[in-house]
């Protein structure tokens, strides 16, 4: 279940005997590397107590909509843009039934209300709430929005009958949770990503680089496995682990990064650049550590050649994506390097507090041709699988307007 690693799960346990099995399927879901964070509502209490899975998960358990503490710390907004998914287990008829008509009444049902993330649901009940055309039609307006419902499974029930409305097994659960993250859009694809800083060595001990912490591009790499691409990852020096199953190619310099993206650029379909690399290197490195001998010290730089320009000019150049860091002036400065580099997209970010680099969230205004989409603040995760698909769709109708 390697699409669980470093995936955000808002585990949401509503009221039902099923709650029990909510912990096994936490722990499942931890140990296939998802960062979980769990919901509870008021009956869910009843059936299983907040302080097992705030045990289990390191976290607090979020379980009141209008509470001055959690708020402050996380408030439901941003735990609604936080999630990768929404997955509830155990789901009740009475959750289903708010859920299909819009309630906001509590933490979760505001929650599922509030997200923009896939939503999936494990329901568990009686077999005879289950088959009430009641369930059903709540059921079935759910499905129309696009939100999965896994389950349930038929078998002896808590209450001594038997039918359909058990919940599926953890197991279960945690693998249709990892099969929703991937896509084939890509599959047959070659697709080369670049992350992460660079840098400049200045001597021996000393360099100069930026604030990247190598998410972003890592994140994309993932959103393009599970897209079905074979993938090569490019990376500066970072404190993250690669998916399995990308290649992982570790650089330090620009210069580094510039042969090892130029070697693999011919077998290359799409090229994207996440990497923040620096813009200068020094003229020479000193062989010995610099000693301090006077009050001020002037480095002399020269230019590094830009490696997505060159990408971009190559006779046979792959479809080519970069990014843009903006201070000021996003839109301006993102759209003259579109065209100036001779992009086929670039995804511009506005750096700013818990946006861009070294944070775990950011917001994109992605651009192509004369159109753009604005993704609004989530995790990098989510980004990455929205800028995946929209490459996949660019990419594509690129090809077939080739082919014909
Ligand atoms: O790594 P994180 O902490 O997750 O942060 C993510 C990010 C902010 C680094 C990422 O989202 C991002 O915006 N990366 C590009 C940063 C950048 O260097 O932007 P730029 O505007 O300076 O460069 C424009 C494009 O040219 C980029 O695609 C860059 O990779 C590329 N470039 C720049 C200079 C150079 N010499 N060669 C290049 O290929």
């Amino acid at each position: 279940m390697y699409q669980l690693t470093g995936k955000r799960i808002l585990l949401g346990v509503t009221g039902g005997i099923a709650a029990y099995k909510a912990a096994v399927l936490l722990r499942l879901l931890q140990q296939h590397g998802a960062v979980v964070r769990v919901v509870m509502t008021r009956n869910a209490c009843e059936f299983i107590t907040p302080l097992t899975m705030q045990a289990l998960s390191g976290k607090p358990v979020h379980t009141e909509l209008l509470d001055l503490e959690t708020e402050s710390a996380m408030g439901h907004i941003d735990l609604a843009r936080w999630a990768d998914l929404v997955l509830i287990a155990p789901a009740s008829a009475n959750f289903i039934a708010r859920y299909s008509n819009g309630f906001a009444e509590d933490l979760l049902s505001t929650l599922c209300l509030a997200t923009s993330s896939p939503v999936m649901l494990a329901p568990a009940m009686n077999q005879q709430m289950w088959l009430n055309a009641a369930t059903q039609e709540n059921l079935k307006k759910i499905i129309a929005r696009g939100i999965a419902v896994i389950g349930p499974a038929e078998g002896d029930q808590a209450c001594g009958e038997n039918g359909p409305g058990r919940m599926i097994e953890p197991e279960e659960i945690a693998s249709l949770a990892a099969k929703s993250f991937e896509t084939n859009i890509l599959s047959g694809s070659r697709l080369l990503v670049t992350a992460g800083p660079t840098r400049e060595a200045i001597d021996p001990v000393r360099f100069i680089s930026n604030r990247s912490s190598g998410r972003m591009g890592y994140a994309v790499a993932m959103a393009a496995v599970e897209a079905g691409a074979e993938v090569s990852l490019i990376s500066g020096p970072v404190n993250l682990s690669a998916p399995d199953r990308a290649e992982l190619i570790n650089v330090t310099s620009a210069a580094e990064m510039y042969s090892a993206v130029m070697q693999k650029i011919s077998t290359t379909d799409i090229f994207i650049s996440a990497a923040a690399v620096a813009d200068y290197s020094l003229d020479t490195i000193a062989e010995q550590k610099i000693k301090k001998s006077s009050d001020s010290y002037e480095l002399s730089l020269q230019k590094n050649p830009d490696i997505l320009a060159e990408v971009a000019a190559l006779n046979s150049a792959p479809f080519t994506v970069g990014f843009a860091a903006e201070t000021e002036n996003l839109e301006l400065n993102a759209q003259t390097k579109l065209r100036s580099k001779k992009l086929d997209m670039i995804a511009a970010n506005q750096v700013g507090e818990d946006l861009g680099f070294d944070s775990e969230m950011n917001a994109l205004t992605v651009f192509w041709g004369a159109e753009h989409k604005q993704l609004q603040k989530a995790s990098k995760t989510r980004l990455a699988r929205t800028l995946i698909t929209l490459i996949a769709d660019q990419y594509n109708e690129k090809n077939i307007n080739k082919t014909h």
